[in-house]
């Protein structure tokens, strides 16, 4: 079953069925306002924050038969009557005769027949705006003239989105509407009464209204029980025009489009946005009533785009890994950048959860080529939530910036910190110092985590003072055989061992932390510190080696008695993903156990839909593992294929030379491979999922948690930087491919710093790995390195395997 197509000259993935098995969702807007559009026009909405200043009430978990947030009526006037329905397919389920909706960059289009009628609907927020414009056109495709309204629907929310699920006293009575004409057209305004005077939402719209409601009930005819397949004052002539004084409050316009003639098209546009008061939000109104200027902000929109994927555009001989690279990937890892792990269709931004510091600083790899300053201030942040003794804060609220403990604060007998969170921002700050070569950076001074009883910082340091005391945390805090404490869990957060347990984990990944600090003090000259970080590598790749070798692969975790998990001594949870790829990446795995690791996790993990994350899964609750043992074998950390870990072993295999296998690991991940089997894998194709249900799981290969996931961020870094191999390090730009060997080459155009690079890469002999010549402009270059300094502009680069 496929349910729609890529539009790759338009950028867009085309939804043509909209019986989707969940809703599949875009982004618009940012942070500061924005949300998400499903493919049937709802729209979760929010300002600045999804927990305290929610604007629509979006339910995710409602059937997908329903609207959500915001649906649009047309109605049109019959001889027999009024025929009502939704050009958005929902609620009213009409049959249609064309359904599209365009998932674009940043806007949603969603164009449908029914009826004799076309109608077309971009939505989006303009740039920096604080406002979602839907710009509806509607055709008479007919031969005969067609009468026809337009009621766009909002349902409110209360700001504070968990109180709107767990109080229904409070909330009612405090929800109020109010509306204002504007010389025909109108203003409705919504807010709960404390906030009459500061802060206020608003619908409006281009075309005069011939009347409004604000009031749900009466909007719906609730008393008879109307529902909203068929609201029973749409069969009246207008609204009732009542101004809400409290309860469930919505925002309603009914619009008479008139007469459309055949081939005719009507326009109208609307605004749902917040501002503190009316007289605020009027320039806002006054301006995006021009369809000029909405046509001039798209267009805005679209350039940012255009600039954003030009830092990195591919040709390979895989059509839809290019897709992927071009398009889809970096845009996901934009919008993972920007909403973290916060908002989604399956990640509620109802408070619980907010910035995660490893989440985001792994976000931030993958969009530094293209917006530099962006991921730098991120990251500045992300520091600021580390503490003085190296370990970092697991994650906070980007509104009130309070930091917390994550689900660790629910176990009241395991630690309270995670061992890999502060080590991640290493990683980052590394590729970002590599893209940038912004030194000046090492030297910004950032605050540390903890306060006095004040609320006053305690320290500062600067940004390497930060980094080297990340890695001094993880040196010291070490069990048994010396190897990282676990903590309350390392990346796989739901393997939550008591108190003692060693992380082998945390102990590549610190491996990896090493080394590109090893490399940064090198490209300093700073031979003292390079000297110590080397010496702290080996010391811990000793340990790595002495302990952790099971045999045929890695052991994953010790506990606190010194009892291996992910070792052929255990019944459940023998063989873990990352322990596999993780000693290959910091590089401790000795050439033979990396090669043999790595052949294991291909013979126990490997499946048609992606690499597991462990196996097998664990088979009944047992509090002494924790969160894992929650699911069912098969499914997320327990035995399910997790997304995320996949390019890791991506990148392993590139560091063996192994480019056929790391190009079959990339590719039977490439959610565009699933488009024609949607029946099975239900989640949208064109962006990652964080998890598919893993063979042992009767629902093997449905994917779920699309959007917001690490794998975005490593799918790209892994097929950019070493599958194609184009790496940024400190003295240059790195070719250093590692393809199928049926690959006859590709070529890829970089920007970095001020070059534009038009690398070739030949591969006449069927290698995989191993540059023999390199010429740059024309002229042989020593080495498979681009130097920084070349003059500013174009540059040609050929490269033969
Ligand atoms: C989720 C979390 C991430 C964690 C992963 C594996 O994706 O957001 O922090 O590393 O699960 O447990």
């Amino acid at each position: 079953m496929q349910c729609g197509y890529f539009d790759r000259d338009h950028r867009e993935y085309v939804i043509t069925d909209p019986r989707t098995p969940v809703k599949w969702i875009n982004y618009i807007g940012t942070r500061a306002f924005g949300g998400f559009v499903d493919h049937t026009g709802g729209a979760l909405i929010c300002k600045d924050d999804p927990t305290f200043n929610r604007i629509t009430k979006y339910i995710q978990q409602m059937p997908a038969s329903d609207f959500k947030g915001e649906t649009m009526y047309l109605r049109i006037h019959t001889a027999a009557g009024y025929r009502i329905f939704s050009p958005f397919f929902v609620p009213g389920l009409d049959g249609f005769d064309r359904f599209e909706c365009h998932v674009g960059l940043g806007y949603t289009r969603i164009l449908s027949e029914f009826y004799g009628l076309r109608t077309d609907v971009t939505i989006f927020v303009p740039p920096g705006g604080t406002c979602e414009l839907r710009d509806i056109k509607v055709t008479n495709l007919s031969t005969t003239p067609i009468p026809v309204d337009a009621i766009p629907l909002v349902e409110y929310t209360h700001p504070d989105a968990l109180k709107q699920f767990t109080n229904a006293d409070w909330v009612p009575q405090t929800m109020q509407s109010r509306a204002v004409d504007d010389g025909g057209c109108k203003i409705l305004l919504q807010y709960p009464f404390v906030y009459r005077d500061t802060r206020i939402n608003y619908l409006t719209s281009n075309v005069p209204a011939s009347s409004f409601e604000t009031d749900r009930k009466c909007f719906l005819g609730e008393n008879e029980y109307g529902s909203f397949k068929l609201p029973l004052s749409l069969l009246e002539p207008e609204l009732t025009n009542s101004q809400a004084l409290r309860g469930d409050n919505i925002a309603a316009l009914l619009h008479p489009l008139g007469t459309i003639h055949p081939g005719e098209t009507h326009r109208l546009i609307t605004q749902l946005g917040q501002a503190a008061t009316l007289e605020a939000a009027r320039p806002d109104i006054d301006r995006y009533r021009s369809p000029e200027v909405v046509e001039a902000e798209l267009n805005t929109l679209r350039a940012f785009w255009d600039r954003y994927l030009s830092v990195f555009q591919a040709s390979t001989p895989d059509e839809s890994m290019d897709a992927m690279l071009n398009i889809n990937n970096p845009y996901q890892c934009y919008v993972t950048k920007t909403w973290s792990r916060y908002l989604s269709y399956y990640q509620l931004g109802l408070g619980s959860r907010g910035i995660g510091i490893r989440d985001s600083s792994q976000d931030v790899l993958s969009v530094i080529a293209s917006v530099p300053e962006e991921g730098r201030d991120f990251l500045l942040t992300l520091l600021s939530f580390q503490k003085r003794d190296g370990s970092a804060v697991h994650q906070y609220n980007p509104l009130s910036m309070e930091g917390s403990v994550g689900d660790s604060g629910d176990m009241e007998d395991r630690p309270h910190y995670y061992s890999d969170d502060h080590l991640w921002t290493i990683l980052a700050a590394s590729a970002y110092l590599k893209e940038t070569g912004d030194q000046a950076f090492l030297d910004q001074t950032v605050a540390f985590f903890d306060k006095d009883k004040t609320g006053r910082t305690l320290e500062y340091g600067t940004v390497l003072e930060h980094l080297h005391r990340g890695l001094a945390f993880t040196r010291r805090d070490v069990g048994k055989h010396d190897l990282p404490l676990l903590g309350f869990a390392d990346w796989n957060d739901t393997v939550n061992l008591p108190t003692g347990a060693e992380s082998l984990f945390t102990a590549n990944l610190y491996g990896a932390a090493l080394k590109e600090m090893i490399s940064l003090f090198e490209h300093l000259g700073d031979e003292s510190n390079a000297q110590a970080y080397r010496l702290a590598y080996e010391e811990m790749k000793d340990r790595v080696e002495a302990a952790a070798w099971d045999g045929d692969w890695y052991i994953r975790y010790f506990d606190a008695e010194g009892n291996p998990l992910g070792s052929s001594k255990n019944t459940y949870g023998r063989i873990f993903l990352n322990g596999q790829s993780w000693p290959v990446i910091s590089g401790f795995a000795s050439p033979e156990r990396a090669r043999l690791a790595m052949e294991t996790v291909h013979s126990m993990l490997n499946t048609r839909y992606g690499i597991k994350l462990s196996a097998p899964g664990f088979d009944g609750y047992d509090p002494k593992y924790g969160g894992v043992t929650t699911y069912p074998p098969g499914a997320k950390e327990n035995g399910g294929i997790f997304v995320h870990p996949n390019p890791w072993a991506v990148i392993a295999e590139t560091m063996l030379g192994n480019g056929n296998r790391a190009y079959e690991y990339y590719a039977q991940i490439n959610p565009a491979s699933r488009n024609d089997q949607i029946e099975i894998y239900q989640c949208e194709p064109y962006v990652y999922s964080q998890n598919i249900l893993g063979d042992e799981h009767a629902q093997f290969g449905l994917a779920r948690n699309s959007w917001l996931t690490g794998t975005a961020s490593w799918c790209y870094h892994a097929a950019t930087q070493w599958i194609l191999g184009i790496r940024p390090e400190y003295s240059g730009l790195r070719i250093d491919p590692c393809i199928p060997s049926a690959w006859k080459g590709f070529s890829v155009v970089r920007k970095i710093r001020q070059m534009k690079l038009h690398i070739d890469v030949y591969n006449p002999n069927g290698a995989c790995k191993g540059v023999t010549r390199m010429l740059v402009d024309g002229n042989d270059s020593p080495g498979n390195r681009i130097p920084y300094d070349l003059p500013d502009g174009d540059h040609t680069v050929e490269v033969w395997l």
